[in-house]
């Protein structure tokens, strides 16, 4: 038996630090958490005030990360960009079958890691996921309710989920570090990829064009008017690899399913004027000049929002589902919190605390959908801050 239960990598961090707090609050009694890092005085100050030992390790000194990791049985790690310290971290979990949570939305380097590791974690039953805060728990379970919902009433399979959000909340350092570093490393044509994350991205012509992400805005008949979604070229990804997971299993999404997401708008804000924000923001990442601008005037690594910004933000995402026959369901996702704080970490908490207490669960790279599925909208909506509903 492993030393820890669950030991939170990247504990200094502005997630971690939170993380670590979460966990030490919501965990059952007896749980056996520790926090590891690189800085052991960093470290020390999460560490004494909520009475937690730690670990030292860089994520750069392989075989320190392994004498961690082996302590473990859940690693839980939000050291990032992951693609700079992330792959001994979960290259080492694998190898001595721990199971493994992040919350990446690094595509690029997320298909590293299926590559490397998938069919290896899902032999031996060790459960990697990626992608378990804000992106993409919101879509990838939003889209597991609308199915089930579609079977439940109307008997029949899904032919396509949209999501539009609407969210208040701004970004942390961690992050923006993380999206400058992929525009840097990887290339813009897998990034545009919308079958990245699927068992195979190979994919048609026909079928990446009617896919791909949506470049402008959209009146949707039942959603309203909807611009591009910064986040959809992560959260579209995951959810495809989870329709694809599924796909020979009873909740196979159904034979067509196609799933595309945006941003709702209203009020001030036109969807022209997202649409071109959205623009310019890419197209800045993608050019070193523009990245360098964003890395000047930007929030640095451990820099976040205010504890009242992140008290004070939300997340609502409107669903729309059509059934094969073409009847529609709508449904709706309510939780307070900024996006990238307090949503992530409640989700990232309670998928661990999942992770930890799941004796059959399947191994692989997998997505929060097909890892946790019901388990873990079941464990939310028991927070009292996760309302996923029908809308009549
Ligand atoms: N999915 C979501 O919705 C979501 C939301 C928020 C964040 N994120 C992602 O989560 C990651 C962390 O974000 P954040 O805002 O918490 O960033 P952050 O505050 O900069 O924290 C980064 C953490 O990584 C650690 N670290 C850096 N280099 C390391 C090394 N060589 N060895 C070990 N640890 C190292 C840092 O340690 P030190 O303290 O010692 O520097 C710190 O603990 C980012 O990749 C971000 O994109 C995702």
């Amino acid at each position: 038996m492993a030393e820890f239960d669950i030991l939170i990598y990247g504990a200094t961090g502005f997630t971690g630090s939170q993380l670590a707090k979460e966990l030490r609050d919501q965990a059952p009694k007896g749980t056996r958490l520790a926090l590891g890092g690189r800085n052991a005085e960093k470290l020390a100050k999460v560490a004494e005030p909520l009475g937690l030992p730690v670990v030292v390790a860089d994520a750069m000194d392989k075989a320190a990360v392994d004498a961690m990791v082996k302590r473990a049985s859940v690693v839980v790690t939000t050291a990032g960009p992951y693609a700079m310290y992330g792959d001994h971290v979960v290259d080492s979990c694998v190898a001595h079958g721990v199971h493994y949570l992040d919350i990446t939305g690094e595509t690029p380097w997320v298909r590293q890691v299926i590559d490397r590791h998938h069919e290896s974690a899902k032999a031996q039953g060790t459960v990697v996921l990626p992608c378990c805060g804000f992106d993409s728990v919101p879509s990838d379970l939003g889209v597991l309710f609308m199915v089930k919902m579609v079977r439940e009433r109307l008997d029949q399979g899904t032919k396509s989920v949209e999501a539009a959000f609407s969210i208040k909340g701004s970004f942390n350092g961690g992050t923006l570090a993380s999206g400058l570093n992929i525009g840097e490393k990887f290339k813009a044509k897998d990034l545009a990829n919308p079958f990245l994350l699927n068992p195979d991205p190979k994919t048609s012509r026909e079928a990446w064009s009617a896919n791909a992400d949506p470049k402008g805005p959209v009146t949707h008949a039942q959603l309203g008017s909807l611009a591009p979604f910064f986040m959809g070229p992560v959260n579209t990804r995951v959810v495809r690899r989870s329709a694809a997971l599924l796909a020979d299993s009873p909740q196979s999404y159904g034979p067509e399913f196609s799933y595309q997401e945006y941003m709702r708008m209203g009020g001030t804000v036109s969807a022209w004027g997202a649409t071109l924000a959205m623009g310019a923001m890419a197209a800045g990442m993608a050019k070193p000049a523009g990245r360098s601008l964003m890395a000047r005037f930007g929030p640095k690594p451990g820099e976040g929002p205010s504890e009242a910004d992140m008290d004070g933000g939300f997340v609502k995402v409107r669903y729309a589902a059509t059934a094969m026959d073409g009847q529609v369901l709508q449904g709706q996702l309510k939780a307070p919190g900024d996006p990238g704080n307090r949503v992530t970490v409640r989700i990232l908490a309670q998928a661990a605390l999942c992770v930890l207490e799941g004796e059959d669960l399947p191994g692989g790279v997998l997505t929060p959908a097909v890892a946790l599925g019901q388990r873990l909208q079941d464990r939310l909506v028991a927070t009292g801050k996760w309302e996923m509903k029908l809308l009549d």
